[in-house]
């Protein structure tokens, strides 16, 4: 595990972000494994600034997400293809038949996971993964569980997902209780992983992600087991928990 700690979110923005400049300049034909949230927004940001003044091309670049949410369109702002499209797609040169969550409206979701993890293996897996941390320790929208999910599933969310996810919703009952996501194995498969976290309310959950027991009821913690994960987190989040290695 390498850790890059930094002052602040627009540091871990910036440093998260110059690792992603990397991996596209050096493999122009890179699969990135993208994420959601307010984490890794401000990265996104620096990726239309690199591409804005001619750092950065993404003409042949794939992206695939990592979750959406089962029941909203494109167009609905809460989706995350929403989100995706508003916060990054719009802003730079990469094709939209490049880009790939899964279809929140698929009518067979179980069908259409299926169909998301074999896309994953045709593109010979993910060079390099983005993820956020939920305050459960999920990534992705991998829950809590007794067993580690491997491939691409639906989820029902957790109480404390919804209810954290609500902030951006009109009202917490207008979160949908269920989502498709990677699996473990789809994240664990990526070549690199980058893990962006900010802020002391994720303190806890980080230091038990880094260092505590592997275990499904913390879905973070099996990354410690990934041959190539960089941790990007500011002060608040680490909390001199990088002493620890
Ligand atoms: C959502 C996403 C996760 C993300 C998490 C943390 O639940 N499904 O992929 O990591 O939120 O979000 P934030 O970065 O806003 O704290």
């Amino acid at each position: 595990m390498r850790i890059i700690k930094t002052k602040n979110y627009d540091e871990m923005s910036r440093k998260a972000a110059n690792i992603f400049f990397s991996q596209i300049v050096f493999k122009e034909n890179s699969v990135l494994g993208l994420a959601t949230g307010s984490s890794v927004l401000g990265l996104y940001n620096n990726l239309i600034d690199g591409f804005k003044i001619g750092d950065l091309d993404f003409s042949n670049v794939i992206t695939v997400n990592l979750d959406e949410y089962v029941g909203l369109d494109s167009e609905n702002d809460q989706s995350y293809r929403y989100y995706m499209n508003k916060n990054l797609f719009d802003h730079i040169n990469i094709k939209k038949e490049n880009t790939h969550l899964p279809d929140g409206l698929a009518e067979d979701a179980e069908a259409e996971c299926a169909k998301y993890n074999k896309m994953i293996e045709d593109f010979g897996g993910i060079d390099i993964q983005l993820l956020g941390l939920g305050h459960n320790g999920h990534i992705g929208f991998n829950e809590p569980d007794e067993t580690f999910i491997k491939e691409t599933h639906v989820v029902t969310l957790d109480e404390s997902t919804i209810k954290a996810n609500s902030r951006f919703f009109a009202d917490e009952k207008d979160v949908p209780r269920k989502a498709m996501t990677m699996g473990i194995q789809n994240i664990m498969q990526a070549k690199k992983i980058i893990l962006c976290v900010s802020g002391e309310q994720k303190r806890e959950i980080l230091k038990k992600v880094m260092f505590g027991e592997i275990t499904p009821k913390i879905p973070g913690s099996i990354l410690q087991l990934h041959p190539d994960l960089t941790v990007v987190a500011d002060e608040d989040a680490l909390g001199g928990a990088e002493k620890f290695i």
